[in-house]
């Protein structure tokens, strides 16, 4: 029997398709997490891409797009109290703005989107990995699609990747092509994506994503558990002179400079570097500052994990039970849900 729709069952959908959608909003709302990137090995000097050096950057609408990415990227507590609720700067984990290689850089993220994700059967766009550092690693309110933010830091990102794969493929005295908004925030790995011929050349979609110097590399596993204990001694004699006895970083006149590792000011429960592993991969690469690779693998781990078993601010998907948060979103190597010194790690959260 065919149903018919009267007009009186089509206003009653209407009316559950509207008590609905909001539900359905509140579930889009947050980028399901800072899912971990795929491993990825050590690249040499020689290996990755150069970027351009900042001055090379166009005069004109599309250069000034591009030197606001890099301001709210250096300077992220210019966006305080708007899409920033703690006292980070993006710059504090990816470093040199962006540019270092091995330390997540944009120009390795910017050729790696659209991706697919399996976990949420969704293709994420460039700008959507934006706003998961935003809820995440800067405890915030992500920024809209098509902002002056999220366009900026873009188109910021694109120039970096474009500039220094046209260096490295003979367009040295070429400037960047200029990109439509849109374009810039889906990101370099669009079938439809326009690259200059000579880059196009040497860069099919199947090699975009994995540019030498992505991601943080994956060190070794630890050769013993990781240890609080152990960590906490790495922790006092190579970290709080800089990150404070209690984490807290370092503040002059107000202004953050050195960041907070854990309390109020640092990254939530959702953000990748609360992951041991994630935080063991880039302080080994990169800490203490200047001197990376200096501590041993197991130092890594460990003071890795000293940091990420303390209190920071809460999981936004947090919905008053951290256990529950803990099963749906924290099947990784994490203390969220944990039991350490006999208290729930997370049940104190900020
Ligand atoms: C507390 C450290 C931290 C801060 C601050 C931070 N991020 Fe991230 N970011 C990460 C981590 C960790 C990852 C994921 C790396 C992984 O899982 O291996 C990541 C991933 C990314 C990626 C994707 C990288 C890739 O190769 O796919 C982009 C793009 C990004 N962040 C941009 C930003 C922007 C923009 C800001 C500031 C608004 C920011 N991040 C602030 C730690 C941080
Ligand atoms: C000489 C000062 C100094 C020392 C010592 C130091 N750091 Fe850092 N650390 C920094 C600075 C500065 C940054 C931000 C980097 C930037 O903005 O370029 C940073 C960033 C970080 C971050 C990024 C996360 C965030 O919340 O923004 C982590 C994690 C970190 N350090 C861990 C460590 C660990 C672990 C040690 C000890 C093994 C250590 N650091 C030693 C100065 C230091």
């Amino acid at each position: 029997m065919r149903i018919q729709l009267t007009a009186k069952s089509k206003i009653i959908g209407a009316l559950i398709t509207m008590m609905l959608i909001p539900q359905a909003f509140a579930k889009e709302a947050l980028v399901d997490s800072q899912s971990e990137l795929p491993d990825a090995k050590k690249s040499e000097i020689g290996e990755h891409i150069q970027t351009r050096d900042l001055t090379r950057i166009p005069e004109g609408e599309f250069g000034d797009k591009v030197k606001k990415g890099y301001a709210l990227f250096v300077n992220s507590q210019s966006m305080q109290g708007t899409y920033v609720n703690n006292q980070q700067n993006c710059v504090n984990c990816h470093m040199q703005a962006g540019a270092k290689a091995n330390s997540a850089p944009l120009w390795g993220a910017y050729m790696a989107y659209p991706a697919y994700r399996k976990k949420n059967d969704k293709v994420n766009d460039f700008y959507e990995r934006l706003q998961g550092c935003f809820t995440y690693s800067m405890d915030g309110k992500a920024p809209a699609k098509d902002s002056p933010e999220l366009i900026a830091i873009s188109a910021y990102s694109y120039w970096l990747a474009m500039g220094g794969l046209m260096d490295k493929h003979g367009l040295e005295n070429q400037p960047v092509p200029v990109l439509s908004d849109e374009m810039l925030q889906i990101g370099g790995n669009a079938e439809n994506f326009k690259m200059p011929k000579a880059v196009a050349a040497q860069l099919p979609m199947s090699k975009r994503a994995k540019l030498p110097g992505r991601s943080y590399p994956k060190i070794p596993k630890a050769e013993l558990e990781p240890s609080l204990e152990r960590g906490e001694i790495v922790y006092n004699s190579s970290c709080a002179s800089c990150h404070g006895k209690s984490g807290e970083g370092l503040k002059e006149a107000g202004v953050q400079y050195i960041p907070a590792l854990w309390g109020k000011d640092s990254f939530n429960w959702g953000a990748g570097m609360h992951r041991v592993n994630t935080a063991a991969n880039f302080i080994y690469e990169n800490m203490p500052i200047a001197k990376g690779e200096q501590l041993s693998y197991q130092q890594a781990w460990d003071v890795a994990a000293f940091i990420n078993s303390h209190e920071r601010p809460q999981d936004p998907r947090f919905k008053g039970d951290v256990s529950e948060t803990a099963k749906k979103y924290h099947n990784h190597q994490g203390y969220y849900g944990k039991v350490v010194n006999d208290k729930t790690v997370g049940s104190e959260a900020f």
